[in-house]
């Protein structure tokens, strides 16, 4: 990259390679690894509400006592008889894909607009995570789906009423290697107004 700073070039870099591994070794990362992910979450940007995340760190056996709550959850009407345990089943490995799985809560707001930009400061959070992540020599995988929503699994995360799940962040070793990415050139994507 012509033109940039070391500091800055790095930093490119690590926005350009950061990828979502789809599966995971069932190797744990360091705790404190997690720490410093968790702790990058909360540099991010706000409006009004101080902060407006919470985190719950998803581990251990957590991730099975949340695996049953989706197996017992999961529509499986739309499947045929014959496959529902495998349905089940599935659902309950779910939350085990990696060894530490946040939750990213956004509080509410006083207002819709103050709920939006809670949101969109948790999304915010859950980047930095991702970056944080692949700077630790992680892969983070950003999931949301039917999990994210169903009401017995944001019970027992202690989600409360007006906050909502922005994230499941899936975090381990990569057991996969990245597949290459590619963006659209700027031009299909930015209007640059300046008269
Ligand atoms: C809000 C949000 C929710 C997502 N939910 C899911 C999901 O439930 N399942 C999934 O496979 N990918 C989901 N993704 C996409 C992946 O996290 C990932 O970013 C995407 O596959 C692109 O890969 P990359 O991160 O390597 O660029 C979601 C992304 C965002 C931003």
């Amino acid at each position: 990259m012509d033109g940039v700073t070391a500091y800055a070039a790095q930093i490119h870099q690590a926005i350009r390679a950061r990828r979502s591994a789809g599966k995971m070794r069932a190797e744990a990362p360091p705790r404190a690894a997690i720490e410093r992910i968790l702790e990058a979450a909360t540099w991010a940007p706000f409006h009004k509400c101080q902060e407006p995340w919470r985190f719950v760190v998803i581990c251990g056996e957590g991730r099975l006592r949340l695996g049953e709550i989706a197996a017992q959850t999961v529509d499986v009407s739309t499947f045929p008889q014959a496959i529902h345990e495998r349905v089940r089943a599935k659902e309950r490995t779910k939350f085990a894909r990696a060894p530490f799985v946040i939750a990213v809560i956004a509080e509410g707001g006083q207002s819709a607009i103050d709920s939006d930009e809670n949101y969109a400061s948790a999304a915010a959070a859950t980047q930095n995570m991702l970056l944080a992540a692949h700077a630790e020599g992680l892969s983070g995988y950003w999931r949301t789906g039917r999990l994210a929503r169903q009401p017995e699994i944001l019970a027992a995360l202690g989600v409360a009423p007006g906050e909502r799940l922005a994230a499941f962040v899936y975090l381990g070793y990569a057991a996969t290697e990245p597949v290459a990415a590619a963006r659209a050139p700027l031009s299909q994507k930015v209007r640059w107004l300046d008269a």
